[in-house]
C-alpha cells in the first residue's frame, strides 16, 4: 500500500476503525426493544463492510462488544453474544468468497468455548485473503491490550529471553493483539458520543477522529463517504510544522 503523502491528500485512509455506537437510541425512538436496535446493527456492519471494499480502505476495524459492556443486564449481554454467533454462521461463507480476511482482538477469556472455536475458524477460513480485511474486536478493551501485552513482555524478561532495556515502543506494540496490522488513521464513532470508551487506545495515537449524530443502525454509503471526506480535508502533521506521509509517521 503506498503511503499518503500531501500529493495525494485524497487518497483513502488504509485503515479506517468504527465505533459502532446509538444502537438502543435507535430502537427507543421507534418504541421498540433495545435487541431490535442490535439486530438492524448487523445490517448497517455488512453496508459498512461492502462500502469499505468500494472505497479501497484496505484495513475496517469494528468495536462489536467492548470490556465494559458486561455490565450490561444479562440478557442483552446474551442478545449481543447470540448475534455474533449468528453473523459468523450466517456471513463467514459470504465474506469469505468477497476476499475478506477476518481477524478478531479482544480477549478470548471469558468468552463461550463455541464463540471462541467460531472466532477461531472465522480467521482460519480466511487467513489467505487479501481484498480486505474485516478486524472484529469482540471482548475488546484498549487498557485491556497494552495491559496483556505488558504481561507477555513481562514473561520474555522473566524467561530469559529478552531484556528490560529492549522493552521500546516498537516491542510493546509487538505484543499487541494484531502488531502486523496498521494503525488506523482515522476512526468514526455513530450516534453524536465524543469518547473512545476504551477501543484502540495505543493504536489510535495518531488518529483522525470524525463524529457524526447517525445511530449506528442508520448508518450507510452516504455516512462512510461523509466521515472520508472530512478525513481527506484534515492535514496530518505527527509533531512535525508541515504535513506528513502517515508511513512515515513514527
Ligand atoms: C452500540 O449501541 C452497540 C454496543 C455497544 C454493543 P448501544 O447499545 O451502545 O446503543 P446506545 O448507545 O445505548 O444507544
Ligand atoms: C462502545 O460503546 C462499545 C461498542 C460500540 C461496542 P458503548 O455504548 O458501550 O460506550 P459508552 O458506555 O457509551 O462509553
Ligand atoms: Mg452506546
Amino acid at each position: 500500500m503506498t503511503p499518503r503523502t500531501p500529493d495525494d491528500a485524497g487518497a483513502p485512509p488504509r485503515h479506517v476503525a468504527i465505533i459502532m455506537d446509538g444502537n438502543g437510541r435507535w430502537a427507543k425512538a421507534r418504541g421498540l426493544p433495545r435487541f431490535e436496535g442490535h439486530r438492524r446493527g448487523v445490517e448497517a456492519l455488512r453496508r459498512a463492510v461492502r462500502a469499505a471494499s468500494e472505497f479501497g480502505i484496505a484495513t475496517l476495524t469494528v468495536y462489536g462488544f467492548s470490556a465494559e459492556n458486561w455490565r450490561r443486564p444479562a440478557p442483552e449481554v446474551d442478545y449481543l453474544m447470540g448475534l455474533l454467533r449468528r453473523f459468523v454462521r450466517n456471513d463467514l461463507a459470504e465474506l469469505h468468497a468477497a476476499g475478506v480476511r477476518v481477524r478478531i482482538i479482544g480477549r478470548r477469556a471469558g468468552l463461550a468455548p463455541d464463540i471462541v472455536a467460531l472466532l477461531d475458524e472465522a480467521q482460519a477460513l480466511t487467513a489467505a485473503n487479501d481484498a480486505l480485511t474485516l478486524v472484529v474486536a469482540f471482548n475488546y478493551g484498549g487498557r485491556q491490550e497494552i495491559a496483556d501485552a505488558a504481561r507477555r513482555l513481562a514473561r520474555e524478561v522473566a524467561a530469559g529471553r529478552l531484556s528490560a532495556e529492549a522493552i521500546d515502543e516498537a516491542a510493546l506494540g509487538r505484543a499487541l493483539d494484531a502488531p502486523d496490522l496498521p494503525d488506523p488513521d482515522l476512526v468514526i464513532r455513530t450516534s453524536g458520543e465524543r469518547r473512545l470508551s476504551n477501543f484502540l487506545l495505543w493504536q489510535a495515537a495518531y488518529a483522525e477522529f470524525v463524529f457524526l449524530p447517525t445511530l449506528w443502525p442508520d448508518f450507510d454509503r452516504a455516512d462512510f463517504a461523509a466521515a472520508l471526506a472530512e478525513y481527506a480535508s484534515r492535514e496530518r502533521r505527527f509533531g512535525d510544522v508541515v504535513a506528513r506521509p502517515a508511513a512515515n509517521a513514527s
